[in-house]
């Protein structure tokens, strides 16, 4: 079986979290979209976002998403707004199966304050605009992580929710 499973969802709805833990249990690879890009490029999100600006990170992820298509058996945790940007989400959708782990607003804001700082779209924020940023991007991308194969609840999820996933369905592959 040839599996590729890609978390996508908001900043702080746990897909590297999660990510690691379904990984493991179901003996598969992990990787994390944003430490990909870190590694090809030789500087932290926040510093290609900084000096090089948004539009270039975007070009990056792309790049770095699409050389997954060589790769198989693995849990990818996708940055916020990977499935949002080109024609990623179809890319990942005709790959694997798309996960989306679905939050509220606050339970995001809850996640992301502490780390606000590593996290360039944010770090500029203080906490009221910050729950305000958080809704009206999330109201945005709504409609790309709707698209996702499977929507699970971030109020739910247990170490095998991957593993029901993988054990019901047909992957679609
Ligand atoms: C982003 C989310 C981040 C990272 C970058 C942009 C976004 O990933 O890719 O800061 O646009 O939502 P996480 O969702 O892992 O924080």
């Amino acid at each position: 079986m040839k599996l590729k499973i890609f978390l996508i969802g908001f900043m702080g709805s746990g897909k590297t979290h999660w990510g690691r833990i379904w990984a493991q249990k179901n003996q598969l690879s992990f990787f994390d979209l944003d430490e990909q890009i870190e590694k090809t490029v030789g500087e932290t999100v926040a510093d290609i976002f900084e000096k090089k600006g948004e539009e270039n990170f975007r070009e990056m992820e792309r790049y770095v998403l699409r050389k997954f298509d060589v790769k198989n058996n693995f849990v990818m945790a996708c940055g916020g707004g990977t499935p949002c940007f080109m024609d990623n989400l179809q890319w990942m959708n005709e790959q694997g199966t798309t996960i989306y782990l679905q939050s509220t607003p606050l339970q995001i804001l809850e996640k992301v304050m502490d780390e606000k700082q590593e996290r360039p779209l944010l770090k500029k924020l203080n906490s009221s605009e910050l729950l305000f940023f958080i809704e009206q991007k999330l109201k945005e991308r709504e409609p790309f992580y709707q698209q996702a194969k499977h929507i699970l609840d971030t109020n739910i999820l247990t170490t095998t929710s991957l593993s029901e996933i993988l054990k019901k369905k047909d992957l679609g592959l």
